[in-house]
């Protein structure tokens, strides 16, 4: 946790995470922790969410668990209060939080689309709007926005999810410009596969990039040959970028999508 040598790359801040009790939620949650931030991890309610924050705490880090459903604008609005309570005002928010969205153009279940449409379209929005008013009033802050790589290039059998995804960087776009003059940035981060919860799910649908494959570990292995890196990605290389782009590093960097995939897309 805190390196009491040197002074932590997000000193001083307040970040908020969703989907932070797993994958790369999670592991962003104990890197903004250990360069000094007060992290605030939500996520659904969950033995999970509280687990994350108290291992945080145990460490040495300054860390509470708000529960909050992005798809519900009063528990977002509820998340940016408790948040200013526990901490002060937002500076970071990294709007993450997500799950598996599978299908075709011509079998996509509607149902599945909405939900997809309303936790990873809808619910970055409604985490963003309960937030970007505190940081419109403290005079800035760094909001980095989960996408995909599966939202710039054709992935089989992930559309709704693709379509999320795409949305996302046009939101980022679209935020960066109107909200720089605010000092508030906006970013994408667009990663490749990092095996976590959610890269099962869609493996187990048969979705994603590991072709023809009889169990998760041959499809994972058949996608990593796409990687020109050679390995898939670790949710640790992903909470490195949003570092970066939660610190002030970063500060002349807005309505960017940043890849990061291994260079599969590159190919
Ligand atoms: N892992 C990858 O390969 C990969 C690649 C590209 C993009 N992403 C994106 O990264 C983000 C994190 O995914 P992950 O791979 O760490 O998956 P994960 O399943 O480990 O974590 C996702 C978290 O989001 C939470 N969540 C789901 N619905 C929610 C809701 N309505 N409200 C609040 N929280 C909710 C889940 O409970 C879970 O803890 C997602 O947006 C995902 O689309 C992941």
């Amino acid at each position: 946790m805190p390196d009491p040598a040197r002074p932590g790359r997000l000193e001083g801040k307040v970040a908020v995470i969703t989907g932070a009790a797993s994958g790369i939620g999670a592991a962003s949650a104990r890197l903004f922790a250990a360069e000094g931030a007060k992290v605030v991890l939500s996520d659904l309610p969950g033995e999970a969410l509280e687990a994350e924050a108290a291992g945080i705490r145990e460490a040495g880090g300054t860390a509470v668990a708000i529960a909050a459903d992005v798809t519900s604008l009063e528990q977002c609005d509820a998340l940016a209060a408790g948040a200013a309570e526990a901490f002060g005002p937002v500076d970071v928010l990294y709007a993450n939080a997500g799950i598996a969205g599978t299908g075709t153009v011509a079998d996509c279940d509607p149902a599945m689309w909405d939900t997809v449409i309303a936790v990873m379209l809808t619910g970055v929005w409604y985490s963003q709007r309960a937030i970007v008013g505190q940081m419109i009033e403290s005079g800035g802050g760094s909001v980095i926005n989960q996408a995909s790589v599966g939202g710039i290039v054709g992935v089989p059998g992930i559309f709704p999810y693709a379509a999320a995804k795409a949305g996302v960087i046009g939101m980022t776009k679209q935020s960066a410009v109107e909200m720089g003059p605010h000092g508030v940035r906006f970013n994408a981060i667009a990663p490749g596969t990092a095996p976590t919860p959610l890269v099962t799910a869609v493996y187990e649908k048969g979705a994603g990039s590991g072709g023809e494959f009889s169990t998760i570990e041959e499809g994972l292995a058949n996608a990593t040959k796409k990687y020109p890196i050679g390995r898939l990605g670790t949710v640790e290389d992903i909470a490195n970028l949003a570092l970066f782009l939660a610190s002030d590093e970063s500060a002349w960097i807005t309505g960017a999508v940043h890849v990061i995939d291994g260079g599969m897309s590159a190919d």
